[in-house]
């Protein structure tokens, strides 16, 4: 199966077994905007609830707030987002379609990319066991020609969008030969900036109503709150506000499902620090949320940093964790030193004071900022999409299992009785109810034990306990486990802690201190 047909079947399968469907669906859908099921909300939560503990619960200095999604208008232009959230976009003439000139560059390097690995492939069948892919990559004239008009296009596209020269980023378009996927031609408009930010109106027209924006980040909401935080914490720096929240960004290349939305959540943590001290604390973040991506156990070689060719308008370094997507390696989140951009503008716009009296120095100051951004809908996706598995059995049976990480799994356990009578069914539900103040746990009745099974592994439950006749005599039961599909026969009172012990989220947070 290539990955692209494992990527179509996972987006058919969180729709079938309730995780995500399409927004308004009966009105045909909305672009790029997608609801969650009663499975992928779950799923969510749990994502949430690990990242919120890990920065609120394990570390002493940093806070959480929940601001508002509206904010004052001249947040934004503080914030540098009316004047600079802009991507750069080109038309097709003879398709009528809209591309970011950036990503149309981007995918021609990722199809170079393609090439030199072909090339490389081709040679390990020549070569056999004495291949060395290192050294032909460094030796090859194909490869190392290919690699050149790579990095040259790379380093030409890095300059045009730092320089902001659109006419530049037209005709790499067009030295690249790149086409358009839909008419294949190269009858290209000029390229234009196009801001991101959703407008509405708060107050009535007759008023005079005032222009306000959906947050394109939740990030500003933690700094105009910043002073509000430390006065009323006695907040001592270095220290941290964390938020979690929607976000809105109108995305001309909406795509890849969940991966790039038009609403979606971001968990956002700001770190407040001394000026002269965020590299430091830049490369501790970066090590610190590296470790918890790594502690859900997908694969330490599945993640790797990007650092930024372009920096955005408020960095002075930023790097992304990426992740192998069955796209490509790509964003799920991002690490910037923002340095005392946001704070010192929203002290410029606002006219007061937003310093911190640092009292070991004894001296006032504009703090700097690492931030650490993680959105919640790509996490998702990437547990979703590491977690997919069509397994043969050794039965010859075929079954469709989410190995989600136990802490993060939407239901813990589902209890089934093996028969409808004989009181059963009493027994289960009386389990359940002793389960379900720790746990979201299921009841289920329906169809063959192997079936049950099959509908629970379809889900990521990592417990099936199933109640038969032995269940009234001795009060145990059967323990199936999604991964190893091994059964053990267990005391229903032992059931509370066996299932808290691999499900809670502790084991994860043991793995980041
Ligand atoms: N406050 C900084 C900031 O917003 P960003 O790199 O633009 O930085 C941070 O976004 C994270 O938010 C990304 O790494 C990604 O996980 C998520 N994100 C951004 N745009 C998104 C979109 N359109 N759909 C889903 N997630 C998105």
């Amino acid at each position: 199966m290539t990955q692209e047909e494992l990527f179509k079947k996972l987006v058919a399968h969180c729709k079938e077994y309730g995780f995500v469907f399409p927004s308004s669906e009966i009105y045909d859908g909305l672009g790029a905007v997608y609801d969650y099921g009663q499975m992928g909300v779950e799923l969510k939560n749990n994502i949430k609830r690990y990242w919120w503990d890990s920065m609120t619960r394990l570390n002493d200095n940093i806070v959480g707030i929940d601001a508002a999604i509206f904010m004052h208008p001249r947040t934004w232009e503080a914030s540098g987002h009316v004047g600079a959230f802009n991507d750069p976009l080109i038309d097709n003439r003879d398709s009528k379609k809209r591309y970011r000139a950036d990503v149309l560059i981007e995918d021609w390097i990722a199809k170079q990319d393609e090439k030199i690995q072909k090339e490389c492939d081709k040679a390990r069948k020549r070569f056999g066991d004495a291949f060395n892919e290192e050294q032909y990559r460094s030796t090859s004239p194909r490869v190392l020609e290919t690699a050149a008009k790579r990095d040259a296009v790379l380093e030409r596209m890095s300059k045009a969008l730092n320089d902001n020269d659109l006419v530049e980023l037209r005709q790499i378009i067009l030295d690249c030969e790149i086409v358009c996927p839909i008419s294949g031609t190269r009858n290209w408009t000029e390229v234009r900036q196009f801001n991101l930010m959703f407008s509405t109106q708060m107050g009535s027209t007759a008023d005079g109503a005032n222009t306000i924006y959906l947050r394109p980040e939740t990030a500003q909401g933690i700094f105009v709150n910043f002073l509000n935080v430390q006065k009323t914490g006695r907040m001592k720096l270095p220290f941290g506000i964390a938020q979690i929240g929607k976000a809105f960004r109108n995305e001309i290349v909406a795509r890849q499902f969940i991966f790039r939305m038009r609403e979606f959540e971001q968990m956002e943590m700001q770190f407040f620090v001394r000026p002269g001290t965020e590299m430091e604390w830049w490369n501790k973040w970066k090590e610190t949320r590296m470790k918890w991506h790594r502690a859900l156990g997908f694969g330490d070689d599945n993640y790797r940093f990007h650092d930024h060719e372009k920096l955005a308008h408020y960095a002075n370094a930023a790097t992304d964790v990426e992740f192998k997507f069955p796209f490509g390696f790509k964003e799920v989140e991002g690490i910037h030193s923002r340095t005392d951009f946001d704070l010192g503008n929203h002290q410029k716009f606002s006219g007061k004071k937003i310093q911190y009296f640092d009292p070991e120095t004894g001296e006032s100051y504009v703090p700097y900022v690492v931030e650490t951004s993680i959105g919640v809908d790509r996490m998702v996706l990437q547990v979703l999409s590491a977690a997919y598995k069509e397994e043969k059995l050794e039965s010859g049976e075929e079954r469709t299992v989410l190995s989600i990480p136990a802490p993060l799994a939407p239901v813990k356990a589902c209890v089934m009785p093996l028969v409808k009578k004989d009181g059963l069914p009493e027994l289960a539900h009386k389990i359940i109810a002793d389960l379900r103040f720790d746990h979201n746990v299921q009841y289920d009745e329906k169809d063959s034990i192997g079936k049950r099974y099959r509908r629970q592994d379809a889900i990521g439950t990592p417990f099936c306990i199933t109640v038969d006749h032995q269940s009234l005599e001795d009060g145990t039961v059967t323990l199936r486990d999604r991964d190893t599909m091994e059964q053990s026969r267990v005391a229903i009172s032992d059931l509370n802690t066996i299932i808290t012990e691999k499900v809670g989220m502790k084991q994860l947070f043991e793995k980041l201190l």
